[in-house]
């Protein structure tokens, strides 16, 4: 957000402020109470998102730094609140406050989980897990998402509508959907016997193999080594995920094969954190929500830095016309005839 490291007294105040920020208006409760059933998580968090401009009719004001910092410390911290929140909806389960004797992440895991226990303690190795998982997830320069969020934010809207888009941007399968699409495509593979047909399904072109390929990570996606390491520390406390030894095997046959080394495709971030999340007992529907929370401050301070930036315009992509170039206007009457 600043760009250099915290002092002790501004990490303290940081950490101060993210806490005390974690509740929303109670009507923002009462809209996220109106989606149906099985809505899915994601749609109810782009449209808390996107709402909580409302509560903060003041966050338009972008100009001014006390303003945009007020924002960005409530979105970072009421993330996990809506997060949560969306989750709770689909399972039919009353909708928990934030406990701020928590941190981050604990609380994050207590609204979600937390039952009529006066109390709810993760196990402290899952809360670190799930801490390495929202620093991986920071930041990531010109992803599709964070370009959503400046193109959105460089209109000069308020911050919570330009991170609205964010997450719809990141809602798709090819960007933060892919690790629910990775378990999709484990859990029809099936089993290791079939993993051959299903690369050649791959290469074949009927099939994408979910989790593997960057368009920036061309020798590999050192995100990925490390989420690799964070599946056995949460294996060795949920117990191992079968889909692993799919995963693995799966891994391990496509960075054998000429098509996958020719194309430089590697695991990516997603290939393992699905399984993870999964280990977690979260449906696939919230993985992507959980690199929403992970994510938000990179969009936000990516946000930042644009709206401070003097060259920074309106964002207008260049359009080149390729269609005919004579084209005779006939009239709706006489093309229905
Ligand atoms: N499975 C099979 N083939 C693939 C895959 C894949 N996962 N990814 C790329 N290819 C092939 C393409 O078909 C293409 O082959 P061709 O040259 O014969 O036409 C070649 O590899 C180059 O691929 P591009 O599509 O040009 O790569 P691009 O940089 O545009 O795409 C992307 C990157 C979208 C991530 C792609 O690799 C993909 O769809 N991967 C699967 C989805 C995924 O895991 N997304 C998560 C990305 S990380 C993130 O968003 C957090």
């Amino acid at each position: 957000m600043h760009g250099a490291l915290p002092s002790k007294a501004e990490y303290d105040a940081w950490v101060h402020e993210i806490t005390y920020h974690t509740f929303v208006h109670e009507n923002v409760k009462g809209f996220m109470e109106g989606f149906r059933y099985d809505a899915h998580p994601m749609g109810m968090l782009m449209a808390s998102v996107g709402a909580l401009s409302t509560f903060y009719p003041d966050a338009g004001n972008i100009s001014d730094a006390d303003n945009r910092h007020m924002q960005i410390v409530r979105m970072i911290a009421k993330m996990p609140t809506l997060g949560a929140w969306s989750f709770r909806n689909a399972q039919g389960k009353p909708f928990i406050y934030p406990d701020n004797d928590l941190s981050y992440t604990a609380n994050f895991l207590s609204m979600l989980f937390k039952m009529s226990e006066q109390k709810y303690e993760a196990d402290e190795r899952l809360v670190k897990a799930l801490d390495v998982l929202f620093i991986l997830h920071a930041d990531h320069e010109q992803n599709c998402s964070t370009n959503a969020v400046r193109s959105v934010g460089s209109s000069q809207v308020d911050p919570y509508s330009a991170v609205s888009a964010g997450v719809g941007a990141l809602y798709g399968p090819l960007h933060g959907g892919a690790n629910e699409a990775v378990l999709k495509m484990l859990r029809r593979i099936g089993s290791k016997e079939n993993i051959p047909a299903f690369i050649q399904g791959v290469k074949d072109g009927n099939e994408r193999l979910m989790g593997f390929g960057h368009r920036v990570y061309k020798n590999f996606d050192p995100r990925a080594t490390i989420i690799k390491k964070a599946c056995d520390d949460v294996f060795e406390v949920t117990g191992v995920n079968p889909l692993l030894e799919i995963a693995k095997e799966l891994e391990k046959i496509a960075l054998e094969d000429e098509y996958f080394i020719s194309r430089k495709l590697y695991p990516n971030v997603d290939f393992y954190s699905g399984l993870i999340y999964e280990a977690f007992q979260f449906p696939p529907e919230m993985f992507t929500v959980l690199f929403a929370i992970g994510r938000t401050p990179g969009w936000l301070a990516q946000w930042s830095e644009l709206v401070q930036d003097k060259e920074q315009k309106i964002a207008r992509p260049k359009q080149i016309y390729t269609g005919e170039r004579r084209l005779n206007f006939v009239p709706a009457s006489e093309r229905w005839a």
